[in-house]
């Protein structure tokens, strides 16, 4: 089966029911992804489906054949990291790490959708990503920070 990642053709063969989640790490080595409950309930595994954050692993591979798929791996240039990357970094809003990669996904899905949310609805948008370490209020935080940098660079 053919997959449109981060704007790169790759050919796959799956195995039958395989998950995104493990198309992407097993057989590309795109490990930017987690793999946290395999349920669809933790939000580690969060990729872009033409623009829609889904949870990779619930999702069956085949159906994102045809679609434009972005996961981490896909939003920084050679040069520089995506805003929403930055303002993580920034804002310091990360402790293990795991959930990020979701967090970040989900962040650019809210920002696109909505370039200035209010941080209700930044808490609601991110509602179904889990952060084990309880890093919130610094995520938050780095989402907001993302939404003044988006729009200054728009404005360049
Ligand atoms: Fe996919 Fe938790 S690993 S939602």
């Amino acid at each position: 089966m053919e997959l449109l990642i981060n704007d790169k053709s790759y050919n796959v063969a799956t195995q039958p029911g395989q998950s995104l989640l493990s198309v992407l790490r097993d057989e590309l080595n795109l490990t930017g992804s987690k793999y946290g409950c395999g349920e669809g309930q933790c939000g580690a595994c969060t990729v872009l489906l033409d623009g829609i954050p889904m949870r990779s692993c619930i999702l069956p591979a085949h159906s994102a054949s045809g679609r434009k798929i972005t996961t981490i791996e896909g939003l920084a240039t050679e040069e520089k990291l995506h805003p929403v990357q930055d303002a993580f970094l920034e804002k310091e809003a990360l402790q293990c790490g795991y959930c990020t990669s979701g967090m970040i996904m989900s962040a650019v899905a809210l920002l696109k959708k909505n370039p200035s949310p209010t941080r209700q609805e930044i808490i609601t948008f991110m509602n179904g990503n889990i952060c084990r370490c309880g890093t919130y209020n610094r995520i938050v935080d780095a989402i907001t920070l993302a939404s003044s940098k988006i729009k200054a660079q728009s404005h360049e």
